[in-house]
């Protein structure tokens, strides 16, 4: 069912090839970023943007966050907060270039006085940033937002000191080796990514992770909506603990779920004994899965943590026999929010 072959014939225009270049991606996006100069050093950024491009902005938000004590704000929202204004650095991401909400927010930013640095593969944001004279970093074109992601990351990074980029540029190499035996032509036996496709199949995954890991959790849940068409949430711990255990414990259908927890060899030990306690406790209501993230630093667990929930939600889709690439519902929206 995963074969190679079995993969290309669902997969038509290899979105597994594209995931499966998330380190060169990494490091080209820093040469487009690093190209524009260190704009985010020092400065109050705030990254807007939807989906598969605001989802890199947030897992560099996290791990910046983590281990740089450099705050990075997102905004997935059409309305800038308040307190976005003057002198402000706001990096628009949209890999289209066209996304109504980013476009909006990305005006705003202007009408504020704030400092606009532009990233996208072209669209109205490339026009509005050449027309004006912003700082615009031109993504390659002809991918899925979603599978720029290393790119769109790369970049975002890019516009930080020399120290971010040599972190990225290891954690690059780190999830290169790691990637190795993910890839479709490493059997299922031997393959993390197919092993755990099979697990999921049929059931509806909830993806549980600490604070800093929920961006990693978010992409994994978008990657399975989108890539294989299947409903799943993220949801964080220990937040999670005060509500949707409750949930777990009382509702019949617990057993169509598939928790699979995200853990980090590092994290904190009061989160290690969360995390251990609340699995622990939903393994009596159904099966979980616990992902453990590979890596020597922060930032090569995160990616290559991304990078197994990428290859795992393409194999669920094979499984599905639905082609990952085509997310057409998400079009006719826009399509129907364009006219209106
Ligand atoms: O994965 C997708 O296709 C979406 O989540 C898009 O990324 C989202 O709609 C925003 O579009 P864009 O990334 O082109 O701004």
């Amino acid at each position: 069912m995963l074969d190679e072959a079995a993969i290309r014939k669902v997969d038509r225009s290899g979105i597994v090839r594209d995931l499966a270049a998330l380190p060169d991606q990494l490091i080209r996006g820093l040469a487009i970023g690093g190209g524009l100069g260190p704009l985010a050093v020092g400065r109050r950024v705030t990254v807007v943007g939807m989906g598969g491009s605001a989802i890199a902005g947030e897992v560099l938000a996290a791990w910046l966050g983590a281990e740089r004590g450099l705050p990075l704000a997102v905004v997935k929202d059409s309305v800038l907060p308040a307190w976005v204004g003057d002198g402000d650095l706001v990096v628009a991401v949209s890999y289209s270039g066209n996304t109504l909400e980013t476009l909006a927010a990305t005006r705003e930013a202007v009408v504020r006085g704030c400092d606009l640095v532009g990233l996208s593969s072209g669209g109205t944001l490339g026009d509005l940033c050449r027309g004006r004279g912003y700082p615009f970093g031109s993504l390659p074109s002809g991918l899925q937002p979603r599978a720029a992601f290393g790119t769109l990351l790369g970049a975002l990074a890019g516009l930080h000191d020399a120290n971010v980029h040599g972190e990225v540029r290891q954690a690059a190499e780190i999830v290169r080796d790691l990637g190795k035996p993910l890839g479709p032509s490493v059997a299922a036996a031997r393959n993390p990514a197919k092993k755990l496709a099979q697990k999921l199949r049929g059931r509806t995954p909830i993806v549980y992770a600490t604070p800093t890991y929920a961006p990693v959790a978010r992409r994994w849940q978008t990657e399975l909506n989108e890539m294989a068409k299947v409903l799943a949430w993220a949801s964080v711990l220990p937040e999670a603990d005060h509500n949707e255990l409750v949930g777990w414990d009382g509702d019949a259908a617990a057993r169509r779920f598939a928790p699979v927890f995200l853990r980090d060899p590092a994290e904190a030990e009061d989160h290690a004994r969360m995390m251990d306690a609340t699995r622990d406790l939903i393994k009596r209501r159904t099966k979980i899965e616990e992902v453990r993230a590979k890596g020597p630093s922060l930032l090569s667990r995160m990616l290559s943590t991304v990078q197994l929930g990428d290859f795992t939600s393409v194999y669920l889709a094979v499984l599905r026999k639905v082609d990952p690439t085509p997310v057409a519902v998400i079009g006719k929206l826009k399509d129907r929010l364009a006219k209106t």
